[in-house]
């Protein structure tokens, strides 16, 4: 069985976490595509050459949920080359038997515009940067900023801006417990494998 479940939204939405329920839920694979452009970001040198040749050890990096690896992956993927090189990759994981959830930015929109379920997950950008202060620490401003500042870059960027499909569900986390939005995610999903 092929089964793509998309999952799109900006930073500290609650993506992954979703994702990571909702594949073990429905026994899915997952892929965390933003951790690809993190690696990419981290690697350093030429950021073509690094996508074209990155490794299971580049995704395996400790620090890749780092502030600064989500601003590093936020600049090298507005390349296009850069998004070109990660681009079949995801596409063969996303139609691998069994079933697969990715989420990202442009997983509805451009990755696999054909998946069976596309969800947007989202969230005030107040309410996200606070998520990420609890993770992260530091000076709450500076996390807010930077929060406004990627999301500017992942939305505004020419190619595969981050914008909700047009057939998506939207899921607004801001006043959603997890347990909730997990909930309304599968529901989405079981609607689809059971029509
Ligand atoms: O989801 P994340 O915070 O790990 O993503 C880090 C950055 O990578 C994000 O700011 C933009 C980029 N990204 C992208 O352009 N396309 C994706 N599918 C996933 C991430």
């Amino acid at each position: 069985m092929n089964f793509t479940v998309a999952i799109d939204g900006p930073a500290a939405a609650g993506k992954g976490t979703i994702s990571r329920a909702v594949a073990a839920r429905f026994g899915f694979a997952y892929l965390d595509t933003g951790a690809l452009y993190r690696a990419v970001g981290m690697k350093g040198g030429d950021p073509i050459e690094a996508a074209q040749n990155l490794t299971t050890d580049d995704l395996a990096r400790d620090d890749l949920r780092s502030l600064a690896a989500g601003q590093a992956a936020s600049q090298v993927a507005v390349i296009p080359e850069v998004r070109a090189a990660l681009l079949a990759f995801q596409r063969d994981f996303a139609r691998r038997p069994g079933g697969a959830v990715l989420d990202g930015r442009d997983i509805g929109t451009v990755i696999c515009p054909q998946a069976e379920v596309k969800l947007y997950v989202t969230a005030s950008s107040e309410v996200r940067a606070h998520r990420r202060w609890l993770e992260v620490g530091g000076d709450a401003a500076i996390v807010l900023a930077e929060v406004k500042e990627r999301d500017a870059r992942d939305m505004g960027r020419a190619d595969a801006p981050l914008r909700p499909a047009a057939d998506a569900l939207v899921i607004d986390t801001s006043d959603l417990s997890i347990e909730a939005a997990v909930e309304l995610a599968c529901a989405e999903i079981a609607r689809h494998l059971r029509p």
